[in-house]
């Protein structure tokens, strides 16, 4: 017969059941890569055969480093695509990104949904042999790896993972409908041919990983609506390295400046990082220029665009983005600089 429940344990539950709310402390990461379920066997870096391995169609500039990215889905579970534009991930989704300078591999970053409230985050330090990785100290590791003569790598800390990951409606950035799209851009600064065995979307949804079903994105990819190709090379790259912050969900620092594309409601209309910039007077004056602020983008005139002037500059005060690299771009910046000059005509 079972005990019935005594008052004060019952009053100790209900304590325990509050406890594990809002006010816990968030679950902590583990101590070591290979605790976190990447690898079969972290001795000799063979892969866990439930993890898939993706590539975002726009990747994260970050001075150079070659990127490697793996996604675990808790087995049996799919991921909620109801809003194309906020997918829901489920609670034990974990997510990697291994980064390599000069072939070497330098950090793997790690995102993982512990909770349905928790989402945390972490990177982990190799060492020097590239056989195993540590978690890094809260605040990152300052130049963790040399990336041109002079400079060195930072490992960012955790609330610079936040700024970029919580700054829109879903911590998560590049396994979204536009990233995994299999019409994939072909101008796309840093663009990688797909490797055997990459999930795009069309392998996502054949293998029933997205719910509700949506053969729709398999027989029509998501694909920017721009003018030419070279344009949505550019909103793509401004997509994907910018619109983390630049969107309409974080109203505390775009200033109306909207640079993520949308696949969802709002398709088929002007893209919003053409809407808002393209002949439109910012709140940023380029250092020297006279008025309140500059355009954003200067049809014709590169050098006049307060979008390309942050994106070439690393003074602190002026780079865009405005963490994470210590270099500019130099092939999207020449990409987008040709689209400004050379399909943007003046008003007259
Ligand atoms: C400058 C903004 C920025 C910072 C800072 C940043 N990330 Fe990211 N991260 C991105 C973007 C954008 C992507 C998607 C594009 C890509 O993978 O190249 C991404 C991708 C990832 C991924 C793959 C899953 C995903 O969201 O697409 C992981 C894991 C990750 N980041 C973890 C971290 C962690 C952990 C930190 C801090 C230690 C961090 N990131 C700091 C912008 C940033
Ligand atoms: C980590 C968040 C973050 C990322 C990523 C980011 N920005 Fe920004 N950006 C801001 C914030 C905050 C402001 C407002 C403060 C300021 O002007 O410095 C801003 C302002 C701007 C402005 C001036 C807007 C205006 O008219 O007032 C431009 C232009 C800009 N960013 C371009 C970019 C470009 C291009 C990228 C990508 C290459 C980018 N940003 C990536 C946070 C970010």
């Amino acid at each position: 017969m079972p005990t019935p429940l005594r008052p004060a344990a019952l009053l100790l539950g209900l304590l325990a059941l509050g406890a594990a709310g809002a006010g816990s402390a968030p679950p902590e990461p583990p101590p070591t890569l290979a605790e976190t379920g990447l690898y079969a066997d972290p001795a000799t870096l063979r892969l866990a055969p439930s993890v898939l391995f993706y590539q975002p169609q726009y990747p994260l500039w970050t001075d150079g480093a070659a990127k490697a990215r793996w996604i675990f889905l808790p087995p049996g579970s799919a991921i909620d695509v109801s809003d194309p534009d906020a997918w829901e991930f489920p609670v034990g989704t974990k997510l990697w990104k291994e980064f390599a300078f000069g072939g070497r591999r330098v950090e793997t970053r790690f995102l993982w949904r512990a909770t349905a409230n928790d989402w945390v985050f972490a990177t982990y330090v190799w060492n020097d042999a590239g056989t195993a990785a540590i978690l890094a100290p809260v605040d990152g590791v300052a130049g963790a790896a040399e990336i041109a003569p002079g400079l060195r790598h930072d490992l960012p800390g955790r609330l610079d993972c936040r700024a970029c990951h919580e700054s829109a409606r879903v911590e998560v950035l590049g396994f979204s409908a536009l990233q995994l799209s299999d019409d994939r851009d072909p101008l796309a600064p840093h663009a990688e041919t797909l490797r055997p065995g990459a999930v795009t979307l069309a392998a996502l949804e054949e293998r029933g990983l997205l719910s509700p079903a949506r053969p729709e994105w398999v027989a029509r990819p998501p694909r920017i609506p721009a003018a030419t190709p070279r344009e949505r090379a550019v909103l793509g790259y401004l997509s994907g390295n910018c619109g983390a912050c630049h969107n309409a969900d974080n109203p505390a620092g775009t200033t109306g400046l909207l640079l993520r594309q949308l696949v969802g409601s709002r398709e088929g209309s002007v893209p919003p990082a053409r809407a808002t910039t393209v002949g439109v007077e910012g709140g940023w004056l380029i250092p020297g220029a006279s008025g309140h602020g500059s355009l954003r983008v200067a049809p014709g005139d590169p050098d006049g665009s307060a979008l390309v002037y942050r994106m070439a500059s690393r003074r602190p005060a002026s780079q865009m983005p405005p963490l994470g690299t210590k270099v500019p771009d130099r092939e999207a910046l020449e990409l987008v600089r040709g689209w400004v000059a050379e399909e943007l005509t003046p008003r007259r």
